[in-house]
């Protein structure tokens, strides 16, 4: 441990001006424009990865952004352990909301501001700095995996054909992401838990084209309003979902997890202080945690129609659409809400309108068994860094991948989260403080190190 230190010590500037290098790639997977960015942050990686002489490294093309690929091979009889990450990231509007441009990187009060920050370029190049410790010290204890995608913001649509046919490249014992967070700061957190997202697009049509509301309102239905009754007919003011058997198979929370939950519960006045929210919202009969991780929810991510301009225009819209997204927990499956949400939209739809419905995106929810020897071996290491041992959380988020590896492959599953929830993924102001890309090196680092000498 205190030649890992030592190093990071040593290297600690140069890994700071490495990943703000990796920072300034506006890799934003969602919008086509930045196709040749997102590439290019891919090579940029890959030409990094090349300085650490891996057994074998590949940039893989996919239909959509490419897959880096990259391995440590010490030897045949060793354990192998997958870490994941990806170095996509969301867009970055309201951009006029950030104290600086999210793609110029900044360090202030020891921490990093940029898009991308802490999801998830921060957190998964502290494991790439933990690799590069440990050839150079030339103490890498088992065989290494590192893949890292440039799609999961958009759901990882091209990653599971990508396992599927690759299984070759992909066998490992255990598989180690930082995409989750610390509970609080200074308190070492491993996640067991993921929600699933079901991601839909809905379009409402009552014309060919815009119309002169004056000329022919009254005959044309309003696409806007037919929206706004079928999107309000989903849920009630409790965040209650109404679409008949959303709740079929849903898993009631156990009275022990309830109670670990309740331990770690979070001071609700606090929570919505800092939130700054009026009142806080949610299912009568469950907790702030419950209703955070256990339940499912349902939300209009975004909404568009009509004149939105300065001043007054009267249009009678011909269209209006919504990003509709789901929250799903164990046991409910993504298509068998898509399929029951379609008919709900149906159903409410009057006949003045036709309604078109995509799925965008989908991942199921997952739990992780809390008794495999990587995430004892984890728990050790998060003990050894922090000086404390780790609680377990589950989280509210998605990471499409956990559940192919967990189901599909039936690898154990480490979430070894380094972020913060008040670092600003996915809003303005995105940060990763620079205390926890340190540690998160040395966790990495020692984690391999337990599980190579547990394994062994
Ligand atoms: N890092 C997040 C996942 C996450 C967020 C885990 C919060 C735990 C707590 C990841 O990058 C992410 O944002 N995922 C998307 C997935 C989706 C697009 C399939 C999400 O959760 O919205
Ligand atoms: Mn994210």
């Amino acid at each position: 441990m205190q030649e890992l230190e030592t190093y990071v010590a040593q290297h600690r500037e140069r890994f700071l001006s490495e990943l703000m290098s990796l920072l300034r790639f506006p890799s934003i997977s969602t919008l086509p424009e930045h196709a040749a960015d997102v590439r290019a942050c891919a090579e940029w990686l890959c030409d990094h990865l090349a300085l650490l002489a891996p057994t074998r490294l590949e940039l893989f093309p996919t239909e959509g952004h490419p897959l880096v690929y990259a391995r440590w091979e010490i030897s045949p009889q060793a354990p192998t352990v997958l870490i994941y990450g990806h170095y996509d990231v969301q867009p970055p509007d309201p951009v006029e909301l950030w104290d600086s441009p999210p793609f110029e990187p900044v360090l202030r009060d020891g921490r990093l501001y940029a898009r991308g920050a802490t999801d998830n370029k921060g957190q998964f190049f502290a494991h790439v700095k933990a690799l590069e410790a440990l050839v150079r010290l030339d103490r890498l204890p088992l065989n290494v995996i590192l893949l890292v995608e440039g799609e999961e913001e958009i759901g990882s649509i091209h990653l599971r054909p990508f396992l599927e046919t690759h299984p070759e490249l992909l066998g490992c014992d255990a598989v180690l992401i930082s995409d989750t967070a610390l509970y609080r700061d200074d308190l070492p957190t491993l996640c067991y838990g993921l929600r699933g997202l079901c991601y839909l697009e809905v379009s409402v049509r009552t014309a060919a084209a815009d119309l002169h509301s004056g000329v022919f309102g009254g005959v044309v239905d309003n696409p806007i309003l037919v929206l706004a009754h079928i999107l309000s007919g989903l849920r009630d003011g409790y965040g209650r979902i109404t679409i008949p058997g959303f709740y079929d198979d849903v898993l009631e929370p156990t009275p022990e997890e309830r109670q670990r939950l309740a331990e770690l519960s979070p001071d609700e006045e606090e929570l919505r202080h800092q939130l700054g929210a009026p009142c806080l919202f949610g299912e009568l009969g469950y907790s702030v945690l419950e209703r955070r991780w256990l339940r499912p929810t349902l939300d209009i991510n975004g909404i568009i129609g009509g004149f939105t301009g300065t001043g007054a225009k009267t249009v009678l819209p011909a269209v209006a659409s919504a990003k509709l997204s789901m929250r799903l927990v164990p046991h409910q499956r993504a298509d068998d809400i898509a399929r029951k949400t379609e008919a709900a939209i149906r159903a409410l739809a009057p006949p003045t309108a036709s309604v078109e419905i995509r799925v965008l995106h989908s991942a199921n929810p997952v739990v992780i068994p809390l008794d495999s020897p990587p995430l004892h071996a984890a728990a050790r290491a998060l003990a050894r860094v922090f000086g404390r041992s780790p609680v377990f959380v589950r989280e509210g988020g998605t990471i499409p991948v956990v559940e192919w590896f967990t189901e599909l492959f039936r690898v154990p599953v480490v979430l070894m989260g380094l972020g913060l929830e008040t670092e600003g993924a996915h809003a303005p102001n995105e940060h990763f403080h620079v205390k926890n890309f340190l540690r998160g090196i040395l966790a990495s680092a020692l984690f391999l190190q337990e599980y190579a000498h547990a394994k062994a």
